[in-house]
């Protein structure tokens, strides 16, 4: 089963690039580029790695990214997570990133767009795998500033596959961010939205119907509201969920208690992914195994849960069949 994991052709919905820096990388970087690290080696950043909250892993994972300087840090922190993506398996990935995090420390919006695309296209060429740019917005920080940011970012707005929303949910709902995102719509730029991590399933409507989101990141937390569940099910609303996550950041104790189960036997159309892989525990492949151990699934739910994940990809359609018919034969 581990091998047939592995090169099950997989998309990736739901990925924050900064979240993929290995401590080794952030080594690297802080070397390179003069910044002092508050750990005294690799192994002490993992053990820095408990979670009591999303909050605590927020902190670190904002810390953690201040080694990004240059154009060319990005450019290699997407290489180094392309490549280990492909050989989990991973095809296709719409990864994100927070301009916010990096304009507040002094960088410039060129800096990760010029890093991040040149790394995509570079991906494209010698491992073939497409990707697309999801740019997001912090929801504790003030709305005006997202829409500063994707006023701003009018130079990048056709390589821009949407905008999310992401950073600390509770106490800051989607409504928040309504005007933003409705000027996104009307630039015709996809919205998707982080909601239902720790935040109510309220969070999850209000997202559809303030925010528009084509795909809610997480979900998890729709099973708290049915007449929810059932909307979710009829419009097969994707949901991006992030099994590992979860469990490093306490929404569920083990991964045996997650409600994945419940949710496929709801009708949900749900996807697997890693969220941040370098701060919890792997990346595609240590999650479906850690699903295959957890729940027990078998190669049929596995390609199920990979063709939602390509069916809600921003790819083009040639792409979309291409990877499905991988899928089918495998
Ligand atoms: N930013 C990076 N990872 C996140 C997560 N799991 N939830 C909210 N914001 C994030
Ligand atoms: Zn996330």
């Amino acid at each position: 089963m581990k091998d047939w994991l592995r090169q099950l052709p997989k998309a990736e919905l739901h990925l924050h690039i900064e979240g993929t820096l290995e401590p080794e990388q952030m080594f690297e970087l802080a070397a390179r580029n003069g910044v002092q690290l508050p750990f005294v080696d690799v192994g002490a950043v993992r053990a820095a790695y408990k979670f009591d909250d999303l909050q605590s892993f927020l902190d670190l994972y904002y810390q953690g990214m201040n080694v990004l300087h240059t154009e060319n840090d990005f450019f290699e922190l997407a290489m180094a997570y392309f490549q280990r993506a492909h050989a989990d398996g991973v095809v296709h990935a719409d990864i994100s990133f927070d301009p916010q995090a990096h304009l507040t420390r002094g960088l410039d919006l060129a800096t990760p767009f010029d890093g991040l695309t040149r790394a995509m296209q570079q991906a494209e060429q010698t491992i073939g795998m497409t990707s697309a740019l999801i740019m997001s917005f912090l929801r504790d920080r003030e709305a005006a500033e997202a829409a500063e940011v994707l006023e701003q970012a009018r130079p990048w707005h056709d390589v821009i596959a949407a905008v999310g929303l992401d950073s600390a949910e509770q106490n800051n709902p989607p409504e928040k961010f309504t005007a933003v995102f409705e000027r996104a719509r009307a630039l015709g730029i996809r919205r998707v939205a982080h909601a239902g991590e720790e935040g109510p399933a309220a969070y999850i409507r209000g997202a559809l119907d303030a925010l528009d989101a084509c795909r809610i990141d997480h979900g998890v937390r729709c099973l708290e509201d049915p007449d929810l569940v059932a909307h979710l099910r009829e419009s097969q609303m994707p949901l991006t969920v992030c099994p590992l996550s979860n469990v490093y950041l306490k929404v569920v104790d083990r991964l045996v208690d997650h409600p994945l189960p419940a949710m496929l036997d709801a009708g949900l159309n749900v996807s697997l992914n890693s969220d941040d892989p370098a701060y919890f525990g792997g990346g595609m492949q240590n999650n479906f195994l850690a699903c295959h151990e957890a729940f027990g699934w078998d190669e049929n739910i596995f390609r199920g849960l990979a063709r939602n994940a390509v069916n809600a990809a921003f790819v083009t359609d040639a792409r979309r069949a291409e990877i499905l018919d991988a899928i089918d034969h495998c």
